[in-house]
């Protein structure tokens, strides 16, 4: 979603900016500005739609403009179309007051109506041109930037984190959030802000993140807070230990291939975290887990699901984060809601937590981003420690989430009664991490695999048990990055419909890792290769495959944690798949890293 920056300083703003914004681009836009205070407090801008390199263009061949203070922003079109006029920054009609915002200010109309019978002409169909014609109105009451910014929010419902600059404070750049992520760094004569903690790598380890709608000034001595009765305590900074290199591709083609490949490296830390993932007094009352999350995050309960049911004999539910904050599942004070989520900032878990929580329900959270929403909201939260993921598809933080829940389920059942299972699995876990690094090792054969599928409309995958949520996710990758339409079956429901969509030379993807049930599997593989499907099996090297059939033996695991091995094949089949399509892995269309809206 849309991404903010800001800089003031010695330095020339507008080259920060640029640099700033293409380090935010990974979290999806289709639209970009900047705009930057001169040496006579005149504010000035550069607008363009389309990708960075527009915007650069245009900034350099002609748009050029020199000041040390300014904002910029990456705009994922919300309201109004992906062009130039709702590109931010927007203004306000004298110039003035410069603006980017992230987030959305849901009672936007009914502000726009307001404004727009006291005389104020609209430039675009976005919700955020109101906040600048308020903090306009506002000025005209008040002469003080901070108390025109609290009237200013007093009248915004919504979620927001907002960049702005005054014409009447040169060299200064005023920020406040709510909801929405922003960070503001400090630097040696100079201060940055940005969405996320890539942009400001290059710059500054020392960030602060503001409390909800505390007025943050950043000039380039420092960051002042401004309260209600002026200056406040100066921010206590917080320093990010990520190594410089973590938000650089480092000589892989893309974020994502780069990703995958610290999978194991990620997979060793988390497993030799020592900490409780939950306070045993919790794990050991609980009647139930209920996980919720989108997308990927989704997939990650499911993928557990069926191994913690048995494991723990306790019921696990799994249900769409968007979902269950306006359906009332049933919820018990014991049962522990468990919400998944990379970025922590997904709007809509962050609203389901909330919805948990209002209902008595004690909420742990698996989270990536340090310090995110979700992480800060949940009454406890583990971090999987997978360093920054810049590629919009998860891969890494998906694997680490699914190796997180399986150590919350051993860490149940050994608070409750310890099982014979429980030690064979916790011993089993440690050998995944090198299973992986042998995968990694069989690029060339996995990509002559996804060769044929970079032509193909359509590909479907099935699977069993621990399988099906594997395939579900495989399917979501390969559609999200390579563009080709995919869909996932359990094994034994093609024939309930779906298989008359098989056809001479669709390709069916299938995944036979669990023993018990690769009969059952290969008899569906069987069926659609009978109907002309192009069928191949990714399999654990124990389970044997008839010949005649294509086949790929991954790794052997222990089969309950097979969810792993086959994420990783069916994310390198991805990945693959897009590349031989010539398509960009890491920011697929349409699509943003952090989806803050809901
Ligand atoms: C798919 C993908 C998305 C995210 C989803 C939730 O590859 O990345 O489906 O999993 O948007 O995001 P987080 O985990 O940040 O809550």
């Amino acid at each position: 979603m849309c991404g903010i920056i800001g800089y003031t300083g010695q330095r020339e703003a507008a080259p920060i900016l640029l640099d700033g914004l293409a380090r935010l681009a990974y979290r999806g836009y289709d639209s970009a500005g900047i705009a930057v205070s001169d040496a006579g407090g005149h504010l000035l801008y550069c607008r363009a739609a389309g990708k960075l390199e527009k915007l650069i263009e245009k900034y350099q061949s002609g748009a050029a403009f020199h000041g040390s203070a300014g904002i910029g922003h990456t705009r994922w079109a919300t309201h109004g179309a992906p062009c130039e006029h709702n590109a931010h920054p927007h203004f306000s009609y004298d110039g003035r007051v410069a603006l980017v915002h992230n987030g959305i200010i849901e009672n936007h109309r009914q502000l726009r109506e307001e404004l727009t019978r006291d005389g104020y002409v609209f430039r675009s169909e976005t919700d955020t041109e109101v906040v600048v014609h308020l903090l306009h109105r506002c000025l005209a009451e008040s002469g003080s930037e901070a108390e025109v910014l609290r009237m200013t929010l007093k009248r915004l419902s919504g979620s927001y984190a907002l960049a702005i600059l005054f014409a009447s404070r040169p060299g200064e750049v005023w920020a406040v959030r709510r909801e929405s992520p922003l960070i503001v760094g400090a630097g040696y004569g100079e201060t940055f802000l940005a969405s996320d903690v890539p942009a400001l790598l290059p710059h500054t380890r020392e960030v602060y993140e503001p409390a909800p709608d505390e007025i943050v000034r950043l000039a380039p001595d420092g960051i002042e807070i401004l309260g209600e009765h002026g200056s406040a305590a100066p921010p206590r900074l917080t320093h990010i230990a990520w190594d410089a290199d973590a938000a650089e591709k480092n000589g892989y083609g893309s974020f994502m291939e780069k990703e995958i490949h610290e999978i194991p490296g990620v997979l060793r830390r988390l497993l030799a975290v020592r900490e409780p993932i939950l306070p045993p007094s919790i794990a050991e009352s609980l009647t139930g887990l209920v996980f919720i999350g989108c997308g990927s995050a989704y997939h990650v309960g499911l993928s557990a699901a069926s191994f913690g049911e048995t494991l723990t004999g306790l019921p696990v539910r799994v249900v769409i984060a968007s979902e269950f904050r306006y359906h009332p599942v049933p919820l018990s004070a014991r049962e522990l809601v468990v919400a998944v989520s990379q970025s922590g900032e997904t709007a809509d878990t962050l609203a389901a937590l909330r919805e948990a929580k209002r209902r008595g329900a004690y909420v742990l959270a698996i989270v990536n981003v340090v310090g995110s929403s979700i992480a800060r909201e949940a009454d406890a939260v583990f971090y999987i420690q997978a360093g920054p993921e810049i590629a919009v598809a998860t891969t890494k933080a998906y694997c680490a989430q699914v190796a997180a829940v399986y150590r919350l389920f051993l860490a149940i059942a050994a608070a409750r009664t310890g099982s014979g299972y429980a030690a064979e699995i916790s011993a089993a876990l440690d050998s995944v991490p090198d299973a992986v690094e042998t995968l990694l090792g069989e690029r060339d054969t996995i990509r002559s695999l996804a060769a044929p599928l970079k032509e193909k409309n359509d590909v479907f995958f099935i699977g069993r048990g621990a399988d099906y949520p594997a395939c579900l996710e495989g399917s979501l990758k390969l559609k999200e990055i390579s563009y080709i339409h995919a869909e996932a079956y359990p094994a034994g429901e093609l024939k309930h419909g779906t298989i008359s969509l098989i056809s001479r030379g669709v390709p069916v993807i299938a995944l036979v890792t669990q023993p018990p049930l690769a009969e059952k599997t290969l008899s569906g593989v069987e069926e659609v290769r009978a109907r002309g499907a192009e069928a191949l099996v990714f399999h654990d090297g124990e389970v044997p495959i008839p010949p005649g059939i294509s086949a790929f033996p991954l790794p052997h695991v222990h089969p309950s944690l097979a969810p792993l091995i086959s994420a990783v094949a069916l994310e390198l089949i991805a990945l693959e798949t897009a590349e031989l399509r010539g398509l960009d892995p890491d920011m697929p269309r349409n699509l943003a890293k952090s989806v803050t809206v809901e």
